[in-house]
């Protein structure tokens, strides 16, 4: 039904299970891609180059660099909408902006929408973090004292995105306890796992972020939810729910990936 595809979420039907053809059921949840994929990639490369799915509502898993490449820049056949392969798929209607722009974001908005951030992104405006950050590791560190056993990941690893995006974006130290949990109940979301349950954590999150724009609204200060406020596009200022949602996309695009090449690089180094 188009109009469903239209204005509705899609849920697709949960087929799960071990794969049986990589080819032709592949699934990024089987425990044997997560172990080792290079295999997988390789035998797939050349047997079967695009390899597709039944699992959440049907894809396409293409595998070598030109198609990939050819695919991304191919803005007219495939859109960004839908960056997260789960059985969960956003309504059309939200394109061009999508969930969480600018990674969900189709030209030619999304060119605005991301240029928008860049400036917050520079190397001379990162630098102004790297005080506080070295010196938040250093206190999480110093916490240590005395334990004899320390979970890297947990203790520390992905403490620190948090705290540098929370410095980012404003977050008063009044409110990070609450924030860290917000982020901590948003992460714990299993791909297979409830919707319904997601949806709370995300409406949660939104609420917070509702109150921190607001409370910026009246105390504007130099940081990034106070940038964006000012920022316009085509000529107008950013909708709240604009703005909540690129927030959104730095929690999803930076904290899991920085945590983890944190992690992993203790874990090299030990
Ligand atoms: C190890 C760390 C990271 C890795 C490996 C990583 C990887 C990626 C990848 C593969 C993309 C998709 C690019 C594309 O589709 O063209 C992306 C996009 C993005 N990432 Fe990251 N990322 C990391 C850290 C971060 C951090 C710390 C932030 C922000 C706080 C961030 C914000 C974004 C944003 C906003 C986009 C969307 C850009 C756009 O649509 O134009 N990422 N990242």
């Amino acid at each position: 039904d188009p109009d469903r595809e239209r204005y509705h979420t899609i849920r697709s039907e949960i087929i799960s299970g071990p794969v049986t053809d990589w080819a032709t059921d592949f699934s990024h949840l089987d425990p044997r891609w997560s172990e080792d994929p290079f295999p997988i990639m390789d035998d797939l490369r050349q047997r079967c180059p695009i390899a597709h799915t039944e699992r959440f509502g049907g894809a396409w898993v293409p595998t070598l660099y030109e198609d990939i490449a050819a695919i991304a820049h191919d803005t007219d056949r495939f859109s960004s909408r839908s960056v997260n392969v789960t059985n969960f798929r956003p309504p059309r209607d939200l394109a061009p902006i999508g969930e969480l722009p600018p990674i969900t974001s189709d030209p030619p908005f999304h060119h605005g929408a991301r240029k928008l951030l860049l400036p917050a992104f520079t190397k001379t405006a990162v630098a102004k973090l790297e005080s506080t950050t070295r010196a938040y590791c250093h206190s999480l560190i110093d916490g240590f004292t005395g334990r004899d056993v320390v979970d890297g990941a947990e203790d520390y690893a992905q403490r620190i995105p948090e705290q540098v995006i929370g410095d980012l974006l404003g977050i008063p130290q009044g409110d990070r306890k609450q924030f860290r949990e917000l982020i901590a109940n948003m992460n714990r979301e299993d791909t297979q796992g409830s919707r319904d349950d997601h949806v709370e954590q995300l409406s949660k999150m939104f609420v917070f972020l509702l109150a921190e724009i607001k409370e910026h609204v009246k105390n504007p200060r130099e940081d990034l939810i106070t940038y964006l406020l000012n920022m316009e596009l085509h000529g107008r200022k950013l909708e709240p729910t604009h703005i909540i949602s690129m927030m959104l996309l730095l929690f999803a695009a930076g904290i899991g990936t920085t945590s983890k090449s944190i992690g992993s690089s203790l874990w090299h180094l030990a």
